[in-house]
């Protein structure tokens, strides 16, 4: 038995209650209608990330903070289930937590009612920061600025890789936060808001050239997965395996989860990519995250993509 522990990943962000209902079809209101079944997921970029993270193979903590709502008890119990560390959250006396009420009707489609919690403060100077002692790599979300920067220049300071979830977000706070970090990773609309309508591969370019960030990625869902590295003008492309998705929430998060454990892991570029897209598909397929096994085989499965697979 080796003695090495998984190597740490902190993933900085948000946690959400999704309360999913299947439902017929979405109602048009005035309505009353049944749900055909129901479930409690927890959710949220960096708290998805930090389950893919235990489930292949590392050590995740998740940093951030609920309320002393219902919710939050059920997101700190599913969390701990999943055997991360929860030094870093913080359970805010008289605040509400983030919940989410998601319908998905017979064809798959949702309607998501997002509430972003209420009273859960920006003050990041709680956060038990000599856990970075131990960390591998880092991972920040754009829900809590106030502590992504934190994390992230203490990150840099120790020479850990540093990556974010570039989802959806007011410009200025992606303006922000990329140069803080090694590893910038958008969703399309993400890298949109980022580049304030630019082009994917002028708005990638444009990431790599300020700060800290040596590389820069748009994801695509089924499409390929399109990144540049620092001092290169090429964009590169990386193919997404094939599967019949049947639920693609959350494929974007455990995708960053799963790069943010292959930099820990000390994976190479394109490597890491492979493994992440690997992560996502099988999220996107099964609705549920991947534990390292069957990641590896899936991998083996499909280790010969022919490039010209590359969805444009
Ligand atoms: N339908 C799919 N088939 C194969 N792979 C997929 C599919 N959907 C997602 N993936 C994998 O997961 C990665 C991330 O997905 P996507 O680009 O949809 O993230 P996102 O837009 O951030 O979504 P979310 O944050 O809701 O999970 C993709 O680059 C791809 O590798
Ligand atoms: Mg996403």
């Amino acid at each position: 038995m080796s003695t090495s522990k998984p190597p740490l990943v902190i993933c900085l962000g948000n946690v959400v209650a999704d309360h999913v209902f299947r439902v017929e079809e979405v109602p048009q209101p005035p309505a009353k209608a049944q749900a055909k079944g129901y479930r409690l997921n927890v959710g949220g970029m960096a708290a998805n990330a930090a389950i893919a993270v235990t489930r292949l193979g590392g050590r995740a903590a998740f940093w951030g903070r609920v309320g002393d709502d219902p919710n939050a008890g059920l997101l700190m119990d599913g969390l701990k289930d999943e055997g991360i560390d929860l030094t870093g959250m913080k359970q805010v006396t008289g605040a509400r937590s983030p919940v989410s009420a998601v319908l998905v009707d017979r064809y798959g489609e949702r309607a998501i009612m997002g509430y972003r919690g209420d009273g859960l403060g920006t003050d990041p100077s709680w956060l038990p920061l000599e856990m970075l002692d131990e960390a591998k790599a880092v991972l920040c979300d754009p829900r809590w600025p106030e502590g992504a920067h934190v994390l992230l220049e203490e990150a840099e300071k120790r020479d850990i890789p540093t990556v974010l979830d570039g989802e959806r977000s007011e410009t200025r706070l992606l303006l922000d936060l990329v140069p803080r970090v090694r590893y910038a990773i958008f969703s399309v609309s993400g890298l949109t808001n980022y580049g304030s309508g630019a082009r994917a591969p002028e708005a990638l370019r444009k990431a790599v050239s300020e700060g800290v960030t040596r590389m820069a990625a748009v994801t695509r869902g089924e499409k390929s997965t399109l990144w540049i590295m620092r001092g290169e003008e090429k964009i590169r492309e990386t193919p997404v395996f094939r599967v019949e998705a049947r639920d693609t929430t959350g494929a974007g998060d455990v995708f960053h989860g799963a790069f943010a454990l292959a930099m820990a892991e000390g994976m190479e570029m394109e490597a890491a990519i492979r493994f992440s897209s690997a992560a996502g598909a099988l999220r996107a397929r099964d609705g549920a995250t991947a534990h390292r096994k069957e990641l590896e085989a899936f991998l083996q499965e499909n280790a010969a993509i022919p490039r010209e697979n590359a969805g444009t």
